[in-house]
């Protein structure tokens, strides 16, 4: 599907058929189509938890105030981040740039990030907010439909997966199959009301 037609038909669909199976191949295709998103000095902040065991599905509908999308949709993403990737052997994001380039960045990443918690949580909600835009295109452009989702208990959803301290979690990204079309978009503003020319007045 082409880019400009998978973003015009992308909605957020809360109505699946739990009987709709994603093939592990198109699952794999979907993250592997998510993992070439940007991040900023390439850190990959990304860990995407996929959530299949139902006992895990149904904790996580508990936390998310029983959205039914969360236990029928085939796909559950919990898209988490690592605050400290940047620190994490950084030279395996640029590996495979010239020297000169590993010699540049790999400092300024670290000072970029060093002491500065709320910047390392600001990049953390960037890279999942791109991931998460990738993701529900890449399923759009396969023939499913998908939700974004923060409708839920962050910290219960923390401690259901087992979250490292050093990560947070973003949100979450159902995909499946749609059951019930979303109703018309309800309410887009202007272009006028959104975009800026040059600065505010
Ligand atoms: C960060 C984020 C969190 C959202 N959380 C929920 C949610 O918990 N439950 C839900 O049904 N929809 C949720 N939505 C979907 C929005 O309501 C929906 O994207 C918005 O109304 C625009 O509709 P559209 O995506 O169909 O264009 C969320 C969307 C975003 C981007």
């Amino acid at each position: 599907m082409e880019t400009r037609k998978a973003i015009q038909k992308r909605r957020a669909v809360k109505h699946f058929d739990p009987a709709y199976v994603i093939s592990p191949e198109d699952q794999r295709e979907l993250l592997e189509l998510t993992m070439l998103s940007p991040t900023a000095f390439n850190q990959q902040n990304w860990r995407f938890v996929l959530v299949d065991d139902r006992q895990q599905r149904h904790a996580l509908w508990t936390a998310a105030w029983e959205q039914q999308q969360v236990l029928d949709a085939s796909m559950l993403v919990v898209l988490c981040a690592d605050l400290r990737a940047w620190q994490r052997e950084p030279r395996r994001y640029w590996q495979k740039a010239p020297s000169a380039v590993q010699d540049f960045v790999l400092p300024a990443m670290a000072t970029y990030y060093e002491g500065k918690e709320q910047t390392m949580r600001d990049e953390a909600m960037r890279s999942c907010g791109i991931a998460a835009q990738t993701l529900m295109l890449a399923a759009t452009s396969m023939g499913y439909e998908s939700c974004p989702m923060d409708g839920f208990d962050f910290s219960e959803v923390a401690r259901i997966i087992n979250l490292p301290s050093d990560h947070v979690v973003t949100m979450f990204v159902v995909i499946g199959r749609g059951t019930k079309e979303p109703w018309e978009r309800p309410g887009q503003l202007a272009f006028t009301d959104v975009v800026v020319q040059d600065r505010f007045s």
